[in-house]
């Protein structure tokens, strides 16, 4: 097991390599009826998966967050691109802010899924943030969010989950700051 994938509880047992990210480990979240009894057990139902790191999702919990992302992104107004993402954001709270990509025929204006759930997130008066979970169609690939999200999403703190999925409901775990290293943030304004 690598340090930087750690299987949570109510990650189902069927794990591979990933292409994508060679040595990562994915978990399945169960979409389309992948959901079994021995939900949380390693491949042979025998061993629990390890416990989630306190105050991360698990089990039911990410689940949800998992499937509040996948519905957030029939939401989608990409007539552009045609590629549909959603994210949902998960506060410290236990609430979950969910979006989609919002684009305009003016193209720079669109606003990307993670924004959208972070904005509607702090509109509402929440800035500490637990997980974030995104999805799109891509069926090969796992959806990764671009530097403007990660900046955005570094302004809230680097010590947070991000579940990239793929179509199917696989996943894997990110910290963001292994997604943006070596970060600014609001701390580095009062170095100078
Ligand atoms: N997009 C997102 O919403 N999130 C991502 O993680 C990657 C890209 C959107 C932006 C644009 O509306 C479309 O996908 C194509 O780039």
């Amino acid at each position: 097991m690598l340090p930087t994938a750690r299987p949570h509880a109510g990650a189902l047992s069927r794990r591979r390599r990933s292409v994508d990210f060679p040595g990562e480990v994915i978990f399945n979240c169960g979409v389309s009826g992948r959901d079994r009894p021995d939900a949380g057990m390693e491949g042979d139902g025998q061993r629990p998966d390890p416990v989630a790191p306190p105050g991360q999702p698990q089990g039911e919990h990410l689940q949800l967050l998992l499937r509040r992302s996948r519905e957030a992104k029939n939401c989608a107004y990409c007539p552009y691109s045609r590629f549909p993402v959603g994210a949902a954001l998960l506060t410290a709270g236990g609430e979950i802010f969910s979006g989609c990509n919002v684009e305009n025929a003016c193209y720079s204006l669109g606003v990307c899924a993670e924004r959208t759930a972070i904005q509607k997130a702090i509109s509402e008066g929440h800035t500490s943030f637990r997980a974030m979970a995104i999805t799109s169609d891509m069926g090969d690939h796992f959806i990764v969010p671009c530097g403007a999200c990660r900046q955005v999403m570094r302004e809230f703190g680097t010590d947070w989950d991000i579940y990239l999925t793929k179509a199917d409901g696989t996943y894997i775990v990110k910290r963001l700051e292994e997604l943006l290293p070596l970060s600014f943030g609001p701390e580095d304004l009062s170095k100078a």
